[in-house]
């Protein structure tokens, strides 16, 4: 990697739509990784920004409007005040929560548009489109429902079949029926105006690949940005019949407004504008923005990756060939895979899930961005368990963390007058413990730069497990009676290091670190920063104040109402097999599953879970389409033997014909291994 200096940072994370609450599947993707990191920086004494807001448009909120009877309007203000809120009890840290409904907002992305279409950058194109002829209104695609013509599930939206993965155009659904009366809506003639994505392939292939290059980008993104490549990029409509949203400023089409994800992703520049103002400086925003010497990180979830690294920075290009003014262009988007919950996909509608808010009713944050933060879906989709909580809390946080800070504070209480006591003389565990130090911080920092954050926590930890060990093999409860000075030096070592561990803690459990800060008496800025954090830096004499514990333990009982719920749930219930449903042996035999070797593989263009593979089974060979792709690279299954059912209906996936499926088994985590078969096996034999 060849790492450019750079004097600042800019951190953007996903405007989420105000549409609902926050709940913990959303802090993993994008929102804590963000937070940890910027709190990681500021520590470090950088100059960073951090910016997000709620996403105000789009038919998600005017369906959540239309449901409950009320304008979008009271949908935003009840949710954006909700998450912000919520956001802040989680200590998130944003510099600005700002909303796309803001004129600020709406202007600058009318500015945008502008430019693109004085300078006639924008096609404008006649389409046929549904219209609900009861409602009076042409359908955006998430308006229509219908059958899915790869898979055939009866509830595949027009932009997505979420059954088989598929993407959709609302002409594809076979029997489209409008989600807002239930009629079969007919094709209208609309204007719309388009931007030219193909345009700018080349360009946004060299600017990925010089990105990689200097900031290492994860593989997850790179390849969902390889597979749009891939597919070739299509002008995309930039506009859409609807009257919520930011309007087109251009005569003949006041009755449309900006498609939202183009005026979304400029929300974090009118965020940007929005925090410039309330600093009293306005121009202050272009320092972020329109520097090169800014690094640009865009925080999201795995869903939004096209959005950012190909639709935004394309925007961005196209304005910076039109204008003076140049903006900068992400240098890393760090996209993180999804959170599940108890082994299931969170789900509002079947109210699988714990919204934020409600968890933070019932227990402090800090366990919670701890938690998360050690399960952080970083390379792929990981679970949040209940069980999984409660004990990282109790044998992570308050048996390693929580205890060492205990016995620790109240041993200098009881034998020391609560004051730092001297170093008079070092061990040999002294000193090695102190040569570690150094090596820790370097090893932590490194982990973070490289936006590492769930091995930079789990570093951290090793170090609180050192923390305790030298506290045990020190023995203090020994030496404070054969030998004082041994003992002195062991608590003054094991304070230091609490404040070590707080500074270095801190961007993961800020409340606590806080606590523990003032418990330690530190008021001090220069205490409480990444530079001197491995420093003895607590004098002898300093006065500590009374020992808290920091970390409570979670009984069985606090939990039991949450795993409880969940065994009432539809959604388990929908997903748990009912024993008394079990088939005979005859059934059984009627599935032939053989031995088969794979020869060929490759991605499925613009899906993301699906291979196309080529299979011999030593009689024939066949075509199976394979939800792989997120845990196997082509290349690694060629050759590989594998079980397939093979005599399975074909069907189509995605276009592609599949005559067959191959057998996998699912870890808790939702990952899919393929069964191992024995490399000497005939092809072609069949499972008895
Ligand atoms: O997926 C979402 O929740 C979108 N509202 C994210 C938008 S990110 C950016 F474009 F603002
Ligand atoms: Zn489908």
């Amino acid at each position: 990697m060849d790492k450019k200096k750079f004097k600042r940072t800019l951190v953007t994370a996903a405007l989420p739509y105000a549409n609902g609450p926050i709940h913990l599947g959303h802090l993993a993707g994008a929102y804590l990784p963000a937070d940890i990191f910027v709190r990681f920086k500021r520590l470090k004494g950088e100059e960073i920004l951090f910016i997000c807001g709620s996403d105000e448009h789009g038919v998600p909120i005017t369906i959540t409007a239309e449901k409950e009877g009320v304008s979008p309007k009271v949908i935003i203000d009840r949710y954006h005040e909700m998450n912000r809120k919520a956001f802040e009890d989680f200590g998130m840290s944003f510099d600005n929560y700002s909303r796309t409904s803001l004129p600020i907002h709406h202007k600058t992305a009318q500015e945008f548009f502008l430019k693109y279409y004085e300078n006639g950058i924008l096609k404008q194109k006649k389409e046929l489109q549904y219209y609900d002829e009861k409602a009076k209104m042409f359908l955006p695609d998430r308006y229509l429902v219908g059958t899915c013509p790869h898979c055939k599930s009866e509830d595949a939206r027009g932009d997505q079949c979420e059954n088989c993965g598929s993407y959709l155009n609302p002409t594809d659904l076979i029997n489209p029926k409008s989600k807002i009366t239930g009629e079969t809506p007919v094709l209208k003639e609309t204007t719309h105006f388009y931007f030219p994505l193909g345009d700018y392939q080349e360009r946004l292939e060299k600017y990925i690949a010089e990105k990689d290059a200097q900031e290492g980008w994860k593989e997850n993104v790179l390849n969902y940005c390889k597979s749009w490549f891939q597919e070739g990029l299509q002008d995309r409509a930039v506009t859409r019949d609807l009257d919520w949203g930011v309007k087109v400023p251009v005569e003949g089409f006041e009755n449309k407004v900006l498609y939202v994800w183009f005026e979304a992703v400029l929300g974090y520049i009118s965020s940007t504008k929005e925090w410039a103002e309330k600093q009293g400086k306005p121009e202050e925003w272009r320092k972020f923005w329109q520097d090169n010497e800014t690094k640009y990180l865009a925080f999201i979830g795995k869903d939004n990756v096209v959005f950012h690294c190909i639709v935004f920075p394309a925007m961005l290009m196209s304005w910076n060939d039109l204008s003076e003014e140049k903006y900068i262009l992400p240098d890393n988007v760090p996209a993180n895979e999804f959170l599940n919950y108890e082994g299931l996909k969170f789900s509002k509608s079947r109210g699988w899930g714990i919204d934020l808010k409600d968890f933070l009713e019932h227990f402090p944050p800090d366990p919670l961005r701890y938690y998360l933060a050690s399960i952080l879906p970083e390379n792929r989709d990981t679970d949040f368990y209940w069980r999984d909580f409660q004990a990282k809390n109790n044998n992570e946080l308050a048996d390693i963390f929580g205890n060492f800070v205990n016995r620790t504070l109240t041993f200098t209480a009881k034998h020391f007058n609560s004051q730092v006591p001297e170093i008079k003389k070092l061990s040999e565990i002294d000193q090695e413990l102190l040569r570690q130090l150094p090596e820790f911080k370097e090893k932590i920092e490194t982990l973070y730069e490289r936006i590492k954050i769930k091995d930079a926590l789990n570093e951290t930890m090793n170090l609180a497990r050192l923390a305790n060990k030298y506290f045990n093999d020190s023995q203090p409860w020994k030496t404070i009676k054969e030998d004082l000075d041994a003992c002195a030096t062991t608590i003054n070592l094991s304070l230091q290091l609490i404040r070590t561990l707080a500074i270095m803690l801190s961007p993961v459990i800020p409340f606590t670190s806080e606590r523990i800060f003032k418990i330690l008496n530190i008021k001090e800025d220069e205490l409480k920063i990444w530079e001197f954090c491995t420093e003895t830096k607590l004098k002898a004499g300093h006065k500590i104040n009374q020992p808290e514990i920091i970390f409570n333990k979670i009984d069985d009982k606090t939990i039991e109402p949450y795993l409880k719920s969940q065994e009432k749930s539809e959604t388990k219930k929908s997903v748990t097999p009912d024993n008394s449903d079990k088939i005979d042996i005859d059934e059984f035999k009627k599935v032939e599953i053989r031995i088969a070797q794979v020869i060929e593989c490759e991605i499925i263009p613009r899906s993301k879970k699906l291979l196309k593979l080529k299979v011999d089974l030593g009689f024939e060979q066949r075509q199976v389409v394979a939800g792989l792709a997120e845990f196997y690279k082509p290349e690694e299954l060629v050759g590989k033997k594998v079980l397939i059912v093979s005599n399975l209906k074909e069907v189509k996936i995605m276009n592609e014909l599949s005559q067959g499926m191959i057998l996998a088994v699912e870890d808790k985590n939702n990952n899919l291994k393929l069964v191992s078969v024995d490399e000497s096996l005939p092809l072609g034999s069949i499972l008895r």
